[in-house]
């Protein structure tokens, strides 16, 4: 859905395999089952009213989106490439990707960060404005002051109907895991010139095992139940030493604001 180049994908794709081999010999038990997000644990839009299926006129989900407001939904610019306010829908409460429930909104507005290319070169955001209201409650977003909260180490959650394994399939149930913030000095070391420390943050376990995978992006990374993050990118799913990309929320709060309010 974006590239990091071939070449990359071949480097990246040996230092996983080297690394997965060193934690299989020096610590089996630190090796991550693959679960289905990868890792974490079904969950609900009851626990997570704010998050929405982004989903074509069939209804069928391919992204995730926040509900800021009850007509505003923050997602990921990669998710809105090539969809137009007809092609799009809204899904707020629904937990399974193939309920009939909830409520279903159509889109009078797409709203994509005048700079987006593509998600390894930054502001990947968007604001979907709704033509229906959501009845559910809104999530809070970080200002463009709280940028301590992503300190490395600090736990964030992810959320989403994405696929449990690299090239698996996406989840019926919504799903939800927690992982640790990294620096941005140590996803610069995963991605190189890719990682744009001024737009994105990055989150994961140096082992992998636990991440967000395709089908996810666009929704939330939460920080205290606050949006601090958009998933937007990686390389594979919860392979070790490549961390999920997400956008860094506080660069693009201001803007953000502009939208919800406009
Ligand atoms: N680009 C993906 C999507 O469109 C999200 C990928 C996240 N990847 C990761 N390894 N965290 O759904």
């Amino acid at each position: 859905m974006f590239g990091l180049n071939r070449a990359k994908k071949t480097a990246a794709a040996l230092a996983a395999t080297a690394a997965a081999a060193t934690a299989l010999v020096s610590a089996p038990a630190a090796v991550a089952a693959p679960q289905p997000i990868v890792g974490g644990s079904t969950t609900t839009t009851t626990s997570y009213p704010f998050m929405m299926q982004i989903t074509d006129a069939s209804q069928s989900q391919f992204c995730g989106g926040t509900l800021v407001s009850a007509t505003k939904v923050v997602t990921a610019a990669h998710c809105m490439v090539g969809e137009t306010t007809s092609s799009v829908r809204v899904v707020g409460g629904r937990t399974y990707r193939n309920g009939t429930n909830g409520t279903v909104s159509r889109v009078s507005k797409i709203w994509i960060h005048p700079s987006y290319t593509d998600a390894t070169n930054g502001d990947d955001v968007a604001v979907l404005t709704l033509s229906t209201s959501m009845p559910y409650t809104t999530a809070s977003y970080v200002s463009s002051s709280n940028t301590s909260v992503y300190a490395a180490g600090t736990t964030a959650r992810i959320v989403g109907w994405g696929t449990t394994s690299a090239n698996g399939s996406s989840s019926n149930q919504l799903r939800t895991a927690t992982v640790p913030i990294v620096s941005n000095s140590s996803c610069a070391s995963s991605y190189g010139s890719s990682f744009v420390a001024s737009d994105m943050v990055c989150a994961g376990y140096t082992s992998g095992g636990v991440d967000t995978c395709q089908g996810d992006s666009g929704g939330p990374l939460l920080i205290g139940g606050v949006l601090a993050g958009i998933t937007s990118w990686g390389e594979g799913c919860a392979d070790a030493g490549y961390p999920g990309v997400y956008t860094r929320l506080t660069t693009f709060s201001s803007l953000v604001t502009t939208q919800v309010n406009s």
